[in-house]
């Protein structure tokens, strides 16, 4: 009789003790757990205001070529990428710009402004755009990707997307 307590009361410690050891697993798993899950299931933002500096600092009629980088975190990947924007100011009003991106629309290769002949030139296969960005030679499908953009107390912002 004396034996059976004594199991009874072993199987109740051990009830107890595995019972506590649960609890502290998942007082200490949970939160580890949902650390290293986190950046998995983190949304990441796709869009951001950009600031190219003063409107007054990009001169009248020839478009300028601002670059710019965007980190973007997928998961655990990091990737840092670099962009171009020309800006094109046709008047000295703060409405009187345009910015548009440097990458080609055929195979995104990226375009250079040629001053001599007044259009983006895209070295990859000859494509060639306006100064309103519209294709006017070669195989692009359709026009330079044209940025929102904001002036604020006269600095230039952009909204960048992922195009
Ligand atoms: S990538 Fe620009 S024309 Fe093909």
């Amino acid at each position: 009789m004396a034996e059976s307590h004594e199991v009874q009361r072993r199987d109740f410690v051990n009830i107890i003790l595995v019972a506590l050891g649960s609890v502290i697993s998942l007082i200490i798993g949970i939160p580890a757990i949902a650390y290293l899950l986190s950046p998995a299931i983190k949304v990441h933002q796709e869009e951001a205001w950009i600031p190219l500096g003063p409107l007054d600092s990009y001169p009248l009629d020839e478009p300028k070529l601002f670059s710019y980088t965007r980190t973007t975190v997928n998961g655990w990947e990091k990737t840092v990428s670099s962009f171009g924007a020309y800006v094109w100011r046709f008047g000295t009003g703060e409405s009187d710009v345009r910015v548009y991106s440097n990458m080609c629309t055929h195979l995104s290769c990226r375009v250079t402004w040629k001053e001599d002949s007044n259009i983006y030139f895209c070295p990859c296969h000859d494509g060639q755009f306006n100064t309103e960005g519209d294709v006017v030679a070669g195989p692009p499908p359709k026009p330079l990707y044209e940025y929102e953009v904001k002036v604020e107390e006269g600095v230039l912002t952009i909204k960048h997307m992922e195009v």
